[in-house]
């Protein structure tokens, strides 16, 4: 369903401050995949994501949505295939409208004109029965500015946004990592129900290896660019936390050593 064939992103090539983000990254996801991705900071996760949602063009290698080349697809032509969920609540709504508003727009992705003078009591209607769903008890609230909420309430309500219209992909990047634990456990609840709801092929980038662990059928590892770790099937469901940290350990010691020795042949050469 997404094929990323050997992908490199460097920003600011050729300067000092050059950053050689993806280097060859390849993986394949397959349609109805929930696959979770981890790494270390830096390791190129959000490049990934972004990489996918056309955020910017990659320098070489093939992105594939449903068997389209969409490489050269401008960030607003994918975005009628994707659902994006980010980090920070304060994205990915428009704070000064109302839920309602900030909903009738997400239903309205992909339509050729602006919003309509008014909604219309049925969209009204399943605005409520969808947002009572999250049982927040913000179905009585929809005119509210969406601004004025809670930062786990925007996250679910940016969830039902970016879902409204069954995306082809949904991308989520650390979505839980700015609420605190109840929250967060809320969204991840909701999450789970509307990916396995509408069979959603998923992206889900994560510090939490208890999430990382419980969470998906697949579990990508990555470090330095590349891909480290592809775990589907019996070995995905087979991982715990524990054998995840380890490995982030092992890769923090081979990053240890690989500084030192660079510090080494550094000294060697002045
Ligand atoms: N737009 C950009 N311009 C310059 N450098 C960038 C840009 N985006 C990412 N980078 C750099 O690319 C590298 C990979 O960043 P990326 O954001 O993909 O890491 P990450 O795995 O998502 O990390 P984190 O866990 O901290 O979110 C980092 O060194 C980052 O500074
Ligand atoms: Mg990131």
């Amino acid at each position: 369903m997404l094929d990323i064939e050997n992908v490199h992103k460097t920003f600011h090539a050729g300067t000092a401050h050059e950053v050689r983000a993806l280097q060859g990254l390849s993986v394949h996801i397959d349609e109805g995949s929930f696959t979770v991705v981890i790494g270390t900071n830096g390791s190129g996760k959000s490049t990934l994501l972004n990489a996918v949602a056309g955020t910017f063009f990659v320098d070489t290698g093939q992105v594939r949505i449903d068997g389209q080349d969409v490489t050269r697809w401008p960030e607003c032509r994918r975005a009628s295939l994707l659902g994006r969920v980010f980090q920070n609540p304060f994205s990915g709504t428009a704070p000064n409208l109302s839920i309602a508003e900030n909903l009738a727009l997400a239903s309205r992705r992909g339509a050729r004109r602006g919003l309509g003078p008014v909604i219309s009591a049925r969209l009204r209607r399943r605005m409520g029965e969808v947002v009572s769903q999250l049982k927040m008890g913000l179905e009585d609230r929809l005119d509210t500015p969406i601004g004025t909420l809670s930062g786990g309430q925007r996250q679910a309500l940016t969830l039902l946004m970016a879902t409204w219209q069954k995306p082809r992909l949904l991308l989520l990047d650390e979505h839980t990592a700015a609420l605190d634990p109840k929250s967060a456990e809320q969204v991840v609840a909701l999450s789970e129900q509307v990916i396995s709801r509408d069979h959603l092929t998923t992206l889900m980038v994560t510090h939490s290896m208890q999430q990382a662990a419980r969470l998906g059928d697949r579990l990508v590892m990555m470090h330095q660019g590349k891909v480290l770790l592809n775990l589907g099937g019996a070995q995905k469901k087979r991982v715990r936390p524990e054998e995840l940290l380890a490995r982030f350990e092992e890769v923090r010691r081979s990053d240890l050593l690989d500084e030192s020795a660079a510090e080494m042949l550094a000294r060697c050469y002045v």
